[in-house]
């Protein structure tokens, strides 16, 4: 008799969707036979690995043979300097993904609960389930609403309850690009009681350094019940490491630290961050394609009346008026492609990410037609 493996499963994992990336490049062109295809799918940095990085990741890989320095010694170092906190506030992680999860597993049982917004960022139900605790989904701001889509942050606070352990904020978020003042955002936290912690997930903060959202590393001393979790994937241009951090109170650290695999970021992957940190140039010229890549792609929505969520991120959430799969698809056979987002909700949108110039021009031009715009 076939093993119903699904029964021997934790609870949570039985009805868990895995996190659905962007389709790659190679598997497009193996698909369709085509070739000289862009991918504006995953948010990540179109300039490519940055100089600094590289060199690094070439000196670093003569120790590959050796265990990395599980706890990332010179990137923490560097890190505390950079935000002005203690060595002992800052957690490594596989990606900002992977403190996300440790958060999860530090702070919640089947007994508690954790609050999100309804289009909120997708490792965080994935998070919340796999560890068996109850989800509480804020409905997102209506399409009214100047940050149409965006978190409702009444809607958070009135969903706190004496079993609610974590908050997560992506501020900017992703899928949707909007944002929470920062004024607005830092008086909520602190209007959180002590045993309800606060996740901000700060994965774009380096395409504007929080201007409007505020810089949420520097209410780390302030708020003890604040994570705050930054990534080197975006503006950093380092996704394919897999590296990121978050800053917390030390105690928090601590526990987070304890869930956390002995060697869970590599040799090369810390020596590239450390690098990048320093590399201011190519952290300019990431702002400035990104900047003036979403200035244009709005400007060409608006002139053809694309309605699009507000985006302080590297893409643009775009209304398709109707199933965006089939537009995907014929996105998809003139070699670009995009996001489809229906598994955050969202079945008549599209996530773009803003990449070089070029890339921009080609998208702008397939899309009157895929869009049968008239
Ligand atoms: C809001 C947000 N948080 C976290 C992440 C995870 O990034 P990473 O694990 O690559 O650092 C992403 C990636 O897209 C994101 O959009």
């Amino acid at each position: 008799m076939q093993q119903k493996f699904v029964q021997l499963a934790a609870p949570g994992v039985r009805d868990l969707h895995p996190y659905q990336p962007g389709k790659p490049i190679s598997e497009l062109e193996r698909e369709y036979g085509i070739s000289g295809s862009v991918k504006l799918a995953s948010n990540e940095n179109p300039l490519g690995p940055g100089e600094a990085a590289l060199a690094a990741i070439k000196k670093a890989s003569q120790h590959i043979h050796l265990y990395p320095d599980g706890n990332g010694f010179y990137l923490k170092q560097a890190l505390a300097k950079k935000h002005q906190v203690p060595v002992e506030a800052i957690t490594l992680g596989n990606g900002s993904n992977e403190v996300i999860m440790l958060a999860a597993e530090t702070f919640l049982t089947s007994q508690h609960e954790a609050i999100y917004s309804q289009h909120g960022f997708a490792a965080y139900p994935i998070a919340v389930q796999a560890v068996g605790a109850t989800a509480r989904v804020v409905p997102a701001l209506g399409l009214d609403h100047p940050m149409r889509r965006g978190d409702d942050l009444n809607g958070f606070a009135d969903r706190v309850t004496a079993d609610t352990r974590l908050i997560f904020i992506a501020n900017p978020n992703n899928p949707t690009g909007t944002w929470l003042e920062a004024q607005r955002l830092k008086d909520f936290v602190a209007s959180m009681p002590a045993h309800v912690i606060v996740i901000i997930d700060q994965a774009y903060f380096e395409y504007n350094d929080g201007a409007v959202y505020g810089d949420a590393s520097l209410w780390i001393s302030e708020y003890p019940n604040l994570i705050v979790a930054r990534s080197f994937s975006k503006a950093y241009g380092l996704a394919g490491l897999r590296i990121g951090y978050c800053l917390s109170h030390p105690d928090v650290a601590s526990l987070m630290n304890r869930v956390r695999l002995a060697f869970n970021t590599n040799e090369l992957a810390q020596a590239a961050a450390l690098a990048a940190l320093g590399a201011h140039d190519y952290l300019e010229k990431a702002r400035q394609i990104n900047a003036a890549g979403l200035t244009r792609f709005t400007d060409f929505c608006d002139a053809h009346k694309i309605s699009y969520c507000p985006s302080m991120g590297n893409f643009l959430l775009i209304d398709v008026q109707g199933d965006a799969l089939p537009v995907y698809e014929r996105l998809l056979r003139k070699g670009i492609i995009v996001r489809p987002v229906g598994g955050y909700g969202l079945p008549e949108s599209l996530r773009i990410s803003i990449g070089l110039p070029e890339e921009m021009d080609r998208l702008m031009s397939a899309l009157p037609e895929v869009l049968e715009l008239g």
